[in-house]
């Protein structure tokens, strides 16, 4: 099924532009690089291409695997820092898109507003992914179903529970986890909760039962096969730090509350950590965490995903 998928050309502006079919494609392809990378082999499925990388916002991970990830595909990837283009006030988003298109074979922007990277899309003849914007952090939900695949064999039927905000790394993988057929759980304080239309399309995508929200995060880890957190101030809400911490008060992933989902539950968490904040420092250190192999496959992910819309 997967093997007839082609994306070439494709846009990942957010994890509901790719079906099913599609992601698990992107999934299987991730594996194979992975399985090759171990080997040894050396790959050319990007000689001679190049990605331009767009950064509004900081990064160690997304810049890291994206530029690793292009080199070992056999191609280039050019880091651009907020000064350099100055989106939106030096030059314009559709013309950067345009000028980009005459040089370079993708595109991957990490935004504010997640307009900036639609916008990037519509004006590029070449595909343009989302690194993370104010509302997605698509490639990081393709490389957490794939690490949570890698660990428990499967997806279907898993329960996954978000603690904290309802953010955008929640959305994509509220989006991508029920596409899939896995049951998502988000337990956040009130206020905090994740959009009303991505609960909605959630559900549309994964049945009624797919997505529950709740304000109580005990209760909402019982039977959990994973707790995922995310840091309470995100970037670019800088200015609400003092009220977030407020507000997620009783909501940190703690021994406590990983012992209430049982000893078979895995944690996970996109990084970078505030330790003591959404996660204590022992969760994080501790047996059950998997922070480190998402991270790691952040790199295999995207190989998979450069490898076919490149
Ligand atoms: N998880 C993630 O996207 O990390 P960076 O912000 O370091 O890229
Ligand atoms: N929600 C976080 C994720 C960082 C990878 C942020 O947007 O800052």
């Amino acid at each position: 099924m997967t093997a007839s998928v082609k994306l070439t050309g494709r846009d990942l502006v957010a994890i509901d532009d790719y079906s099913a079919d599609e992601l698990r494609a992107v999934l299987a392809r991730s594996g194979e690089l992975k399985a090759s990378m171990r080997r040894g082999e050396r790959r050319a499925e990007a000689a001679g291409k190049t990605l331009a990388m767009i950064f509004e916002k900081p990064s160690l991970r997304t810049r890291v695997t994206f530029e690793v990830g292009m080199l070992q595909l056999g191609g280039h990837a050019i880091y651009l820092a907020p000064q350099d283009i100055q989106l939106g006030t030096r030059e314009s988003v559709p013309d950067a898109a345009r000028n980009l298109s005459r040089w370079v074979n993708g595109i991957m922007a990490r935004t504010f507003a997640h307009r900036t990277v639609q916008e990037l899309a519509e004006h590029a003849s070449v595909p343009v992914i989302n690194g993370l914007s104010d509302w997605e952090h698509p490639c990081q939900a393709i490389a957490d179903l794939l690490t949570i695949q890698e660990h428990f064999g499967r997806l279907e039927g898993l329960k996954l529970t978000w603690v904290g905000d309802g953010n955008n790394v929640l959305h994509s993988l509220l989006l991508g986890g029920a596409k899939l057929g896995m049951s998502l759980v988000a337990a956040t304080p009130a206020g905090y909760e994740p959009d009303a239309k991505v609960v909605a399309r959630a559900r549309e995508l994964g049945g009624a039962g797919a997505v529950t929200l709740t304000h109580d995060p005990r209760g909402a880890v019982a039977g959990a096969d994973v707790i995922y957190t995310d840091v309470w101030v995100s970037m670019g809400q800088e200015a609400e730090r003092a009220e977030r911490l407020r507000a997620f008060a009783g909501f940190q992933v703690d021994t406590a509350l990983v012992r209430a989902a049982g000893p078979k539950v895995k944690v996970m968490h996109c990084l970078p950590a505030h330790r003591g904040e959404e996660i204590a420092a022992d969760v994080l250190e501790g047996p059950s965490s998997i922070v480190l192999d998402q991270a790691e496959n952040r790199l295999h992910a995207q190989k998979g995903l450069l490898a076919m819309i490149l």
